[in-house]
């Protein structure tokens, strides 16, 4: 019996799915960002590197990426919104046009202090946009002017996101059903996803 026969996990979003929608959002954006200077898009460590990566392979225009990494303040803090950049952008992107790239948004304290943060910088214009978005979770409000899919409160895996580091890799989106189980043996669903040959476990 696998993973996904006992209901541990359950595929949520296909490779197929994610390939169609990325492409319709590569479309959307590419008309909205044809201004006169170079856009920049920031990816946000780690997650959201593997969206970005085919992100910009379905926007058909000039564009730069850039990256920054961010940590929430540890105890005491949490869920305050207060966050620490641990690196920067190097891009100059003053009066340019900045797409914040997000694997997904969840209270939304991440993506608020991203906005605030950016916006002091005499940017010419700022959107962001997500893959997933999970609204019912959010604590405070925040703007999102694309999102790729809505999604329900269940943790997920794959395409980015991780649980303790692993399953980034997995090429679809999968929904935990027993977070308990998974949180138990990490590497759970190591055999199912990857094979025995795959991923060793660790
Ligand atoms: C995820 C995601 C966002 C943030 C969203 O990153 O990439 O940055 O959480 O959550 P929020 O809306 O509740 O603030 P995570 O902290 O998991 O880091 P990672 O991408 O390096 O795994």
């Amino acid at each position: 019996v696998t993973v996904f026969e006992d209901g541990t996990v359950e595929l949520l979003i296909s490779k197929r799915d994610l390939e169609q929608r990325i492409a319709e959002l590569g479309r959307e954006i590419a008309r909205d960002l044809s201004g006169d200077q170079l856009p920049v898009l920031i990816s946000v460590l780690k997650g959201s590197a593997l969206f970005l990566a085919d992100l910009v392979r379905a926007l058909r225009i000039e564009l730069e990426v850039d990256f920054m990494s961010i940590s929430s303040y540890a105890a005491g803090t949490a869920g305050s919104g207060v966050v620490r950049i641990l690196k920067d952008l190097e891009s100059d992107v003053t009066s340019r046009d900045v797409l914040i790239v997000e694997d997904i948004v969840d209270t939304g304290l991440t993506l608020n202090y991203l906005r605030r943060n950016l916006s002091h910088r005499e940017v010419g214009s700022l959107k962001a946009v997500t893959l997933l978005d999970k609204a019912v979770r959010r604590i405070v409000p925040v703007e999102l002017e694309y999102i790729g899919f809505e999604i329900p409160d269940v943790f997920v895996v794959g395409y980015g996101l991780d649980f303790q580091g692993i399953y980034r890799n997995v090429p679809e989106i999968l929904a935990v059903r027993d977070i308990a189980r998974l949180a138990n043996d990490p590497n759970i669903l190591v055999e199912a996803l990857f094979g025995s040959d795959g991923v060793t476990p660790h």
